[in-house]
């Protein structure tokens, strides 16, 4: 699979096997992580590898703070202010939610409660990758914009060995939580993860495919004519 044909067929999984990601293909996607662009090539990003007891610790902690300490999106953001952006960006995400709420609702799921506990749940996933960063960094977007880079890249090569990956961010708001588990310092943050494993593919969930708005409603072109 070329590249172009690869970021064309990726998409998040939400239903993986059980099976466990070997450890070697977990190296290739890591060395794929680190071959990304960043800042001035600074590479400030950290990664932890998790499978096994220690990510269903996590899953385990995060499904009691679900119950008993659920902190909501908006105490977290301050994006709430109305703007036009803001509104298509609501549009696109509701369009999301009506076309995957047609596969999950004769699952007998529910979107919402799908998403957050499924996310909380990292999917079920056999691994997971968590990205750190130094709290000095939290504000720097360009170091922000490589650990993007780092994580695309992660999509990216996951599937060229056969594995399905979900970005998972909701699961940030607990990063104190999570640093106490894995043992990981004060003073790193954690800014994004990626559930990690095969696919299920006989999972209805798997076949849906979320849609793109047209790059002639997203590009200006300047100087072709
Ligand atoms: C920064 C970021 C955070 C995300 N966090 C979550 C998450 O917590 N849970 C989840 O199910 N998907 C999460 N996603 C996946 C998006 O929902 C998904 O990429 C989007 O709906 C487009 O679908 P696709 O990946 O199948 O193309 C996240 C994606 C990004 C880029």
């Amino acid at each position: 699979m070329d590249i172009i044909e690869g970021i064309e067929k990726r998409k998040s999984i939400r239903a993986f096997k059980p099976d466990p990601v070997p450890r070697k293909a977990l190296e290739k996607v890591l060395q794929a992580a680190v071959a990304a662009p960043s800042k001035g090539n600074s590479q400030i990003w950290e990664f932890v590898a998790i499978t096994g007891n220690e990510l269903k610790d996590i899953k385990v902690m995060l499904g009691e703070l679900l119950k008993t300490d659920f902190i909501p999106l908006m105490k977290l953001t301050d994006e709430e202010a109305p703007s036009p952006a803001l509104e298509k960006a609501k549009i696109r995400s509701s369009r999301n939610k009506e076309e995957m709420s047609k596969i999950l609702n004769p699952m007998g799921l529910d979107f919402d409660d799908f998403m957050l506990e499924g996310t909380f749940r990292f999917f079920d996933a056999p691994a997971a990758v968590m990205v750190f960063i130094e709290d000095i960094y939290l504000k720097n977007l360009p170091h922000l914009l490589s650990v993007g880079a780092a994580v695309q890249n992660m999509l990216l090569s996951a599937q060229t060995l056969g594995l399905g990956t979900c970005w998972i961010g909701g699961v940030w708001r607990y990063t104190k939580q999570i640093r106490k588990i894995l043992g990981i310092p004060d003073n790193k943050m954690l800014v994004s993860s990626v559930a990690i494993g095969y696919p299920d593919n006989d999972s209805p969930i798997n076949k849906y495919k979320s849609g793109r708005d047209s790059i002639d409603d997203l590009v200006q072109w300047k100087g072709f004519e």
